[in-house]
Order: structure tokens, then C-alpha cells, then sequence
């Protein structure tokens, strides 16, 4: 059933049945996350809380029974399997997204029950409620709070968004979307009004596989923004290509993929670029219980979910895709992801451990075989 979870080493040795993850043991292949010892224990414990908790969730619900293994599959989703379980019924769909639902929001509390996780907005570092702030959206007609997260659909909810405040006709309007005006941010109120909406309003975010979003980020700023290239791209040449430390010419339009990810292994989480920067650190999920957590896979589905959540009117639909839009696709990131170092792809997963771990996204598998195909 869990498959890929083996890619880090962890071996199941029982299964409780009473809820708890205790009886869980795991042992660590060596070498598997040598280099970054100081996140070992604490992706240990999350690897372990996850792999428990959906597996908890199957036998609770009488599935495992049912359940062949699937064969390994390099860019499998959860959901491959899930599928199976119901596969001619026609509340397939909603049984899958509630399991992925339910799987997730066991693994979240379960994760942020422990002590050293933040349990609401006052107790994060300054930089971290400034940075959680600045992402959340308010709309106090329809009471909702919407953390936004740039690459997984943001543009679109903030069209929504404008829609539903009454700034923007429609969302299918053709302009460009301008991120700021025309919307409110938490960030903007005083500690009474946010501990006021914070409690009361309906709070959802949307999430994306981490690879997937981080290389979307990657072709879309270093391929297509000049400012980006400038501002980034330029320091980033100068920095890890060798010979380049002084070279002025550099126009910074270049980035590898390879190029990127060294940077951002140098780059303090907490003080990346919103575009990279790990969705748990943008959205925070233990400081807010968010009411809400959307998959960008499911897109379409849990958008209609939270539209008809928070009360919209039936003229306020999720935009479609623009057609402008290039998609990821699995070979895409198949094709990145195995042309980085190995070293460098060992190093980048635990910079994003919170992100598969809290959103529940498998490992990718990173074997040379399967790099091979
Ligand atoms: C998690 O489950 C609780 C209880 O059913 C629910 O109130 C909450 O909205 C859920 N949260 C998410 C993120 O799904
Ligand atoms: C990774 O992919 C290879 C090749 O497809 C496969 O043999 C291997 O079992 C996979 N590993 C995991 C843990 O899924």
C-alpha cells in the first residue's frame, strides 16, 4: 500500500489498531538522509505519522481486505490506488477525495499535536506571522480566509476572490490580475480583527505536489520574467556556475534546474521567494486550522467544494484553465528530477519534508533504475 515510503528507509513492523503510532518501528537504511542528520528524527517522526495514519484510516474503514498492491509505479498519485478499491462505482470520486480528505486531516492533527508545533498565529516567530499575514486573503462579506500559495491556481482564487468583494464584473474578465489591489489582507488588520476572523471565518488554502510546484516556479520565473532573471537569475550564475563569480555580461536568463536547487539548498526556508518557499511555511497549518485543505490535482472538484462552502452565488464559478497555461506534466518532471545529481535531489526533498509530509504526498521515487525508463 505504501510503496514509496520505502524509498527512505522505513520498514513496517506492526500496526496498531487503537489509534496510536506507537507500535510503529522503523529502521533507517544508511546513507538514505545521511547529509541532512539535523531533520533525521523529525522526518522519522513525520514519515512514520503519515505512513501510520492513512494506514490507520484504511483499517478502520475495512479496506485493507479489499486492497491488492499495485504494482510500483513511477509517478503514481495515492489516489492510483484508492481508485482501485471502487473501481466501477459512480461515488468513486467522492469516496477518493474524502479518503485523501480524512488522510490528510489525521496526519495534520495528528503532526501538530505535538509540543514543539505552533498552535496558533501568537506563538510563531515574528518573521513567520509576518510572512503567514501577508498571505492570507479576507473576505468579511462572506466571511472566508483564503492562504494563498503562488503556482498552485493563487491568480485564480484571487479573481474569485474579486468577484465575490464586488471589484471584478466576472472571472472570465481578460485582464491581467494584479495581486494587490482590490484585496484585503490579514496582515492589514489589528491583532482583534484577525483573532476575531481567525476563529469565526471559514479558512482554506490549496496544495500542490512540491516538485511539481517548485518546477513550475522554476520554468515560469527563470524562463519567461525578466525581473526574475535580474533579480535572481544573475546572482544565482554568478554564485554555482564556475567562472562566472565576476563576469558582468551575465544576464541571468540561463538558470539551470540544477543551478536552482543549489541555490535554494543554500536559502533559509523561512526567508525564501513566496514562489519557492515550502507551503507549510506560507500557510502554517498547526498556527491556523484551516477548515479546508484543496489539492491542485483535484483542482476543479475542490474548488465547486469550497465555493459552495463559503455560500458563493451561482454566477461565481472557478475560472478555466488559461489557455496560455503549460501544464507539468509527469514526464516533464520525471525528466528534471532524474537529471539533477542524485546528491542534489537526496538534499532538496528534506528542504520540502514538511510540504509531503503534512499534504501527503508520496516521495518521488529517486532510484537510478527507475530514472532509467
Ligand atoms: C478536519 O476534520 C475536522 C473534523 O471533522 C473538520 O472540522 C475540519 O474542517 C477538517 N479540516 C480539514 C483541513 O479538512
Ligand atoms: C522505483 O522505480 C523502479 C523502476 O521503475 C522500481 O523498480 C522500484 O521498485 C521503485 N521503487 C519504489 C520504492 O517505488
Amino acid at each position: 500500500m505504501l510503496p514509496r515510503r520505502q524509498d527512505y528507509g522505513m520498514k513496517r513492523a506492526g500496526v496498531a489498531r487503537s489509534g496510536s503510532v506507537i507500535n510503529f518501528r522503523t529502521t533507517v537504511s544508511p546513507g538514505s538522509l545521511r547529509r541532512s542528520s539535523a531533520v533525521l528524527p523529525s522526518v522519522l517522526t513525520f514519515a512514520v505519522i503519515v505512513a501510520s495514519g492513512g494506514l490507520l484510516l484504511m483499517i478502520e474503514k475495512g479496506m485493507l481486505n479489499s486492497m491488492e498492491t499495485p504494482p510500483p509505479r513511477g509517478n503514481g498519485r495515492r489516489s492510483d490506488y484508492i481508485r482501485q478499491v471502487v473501481p466501477h462505482n459512480p461515488a468513486a470520486v467522492d469516496t477518493e477525495s474524502q479518503i485523501l480528505q480524512e488522510i490528510r486531516n489525521r496526519t495534520i492533527r495528528t503532526m501538530c499535536s505535538h509540543k514543539n508545533m505552533p498552535h496558533n498565529v501568537w506563538s510563531l516567530s515574528p518573521l513567520q506571522r509576518k510572512t503567514l499575514l501577508q498571505h492570507i486573503l479576507v473576505n468579511d462579506e462572506y466571511r472566508l480566509l483564503y492562504c494563498y500559495v503562488p503556482k498552485v491556481a493563487c491568480s485564480n482564487w484571487k479573481r474569485v476572490l474579486k468577484v465575490l468583494s464586488g471589484a471584478l464584473e466576472s472571472v472570465d474578465v481578460n485582464i491581467k490580475m494584479d495581486h494587490r489591489s482590490d484585496l484585503l489582507f490579514l496582515s492589514s488588520l489589528k491583532p482583534e480583527e484577525i483573532r476575531y476572523r481567525l476563529k469565526h471565518y471559514f479558512k482554506f488554502m490549496f496544495v500542490r505536489e512540491p516538485m511539481e510546484r517548485l518546477l513550475s516556479a522554476y520554468r515560469n520565473k527563470f524562463g519567461e520574467i525578466e525581473a526574475y532573471q535580474k533579480k535572481y537569475g544573475v546572482e544565482i550564475i554568478k554564485r554555482y556556475r564556475k567562472g562566472h563569480a565576476k563576469d558582468s555580461s551575465v544576464t541571468g536568463d540561463d538558470v539551470t534546474f540544477a543551478e536552482f536547487v543549489r541555490y535554494l539548498l543554500d536559502e533559509d526556508v523561512e526567508r525564501m521567494n513566496e514562489h519557492w518557499m515550502p507551503v507549510y511555511n506560507l500557510c502554517q497549518p498547526c498556527a491556523v486550522s484551516y477548515d479546508f485543505i484543496g489539492s491542485y490535482e483535484h483542482l476543479e472538484r475542490d474548488a465547486d467544494f469550497v465555493l459552495q462552502q463559503i455560500g458563493a452565488p451561482p454566477h461565481v464559478h472557478f475560472p478555466e484553465r488559461q489557455t496560455w497555461y503549460k501544464p507539468v506534466t509527469t514526464e516533464t518532471l520525471h525528466y528534471y528530477l532524474c537529471s539533477l545529481p542524485q546528491k542534489l535531489l537526496r538534499e532538496l526533498l528534506p528542504k520540502y519534508i514538511l510540504d509531503f509530509s503534512f499534504f501527503t504526498y508520496p516521495l518521488p521515487n529517486t532510484t537510478t533504475e527507475y530514472c532509467r525508463h
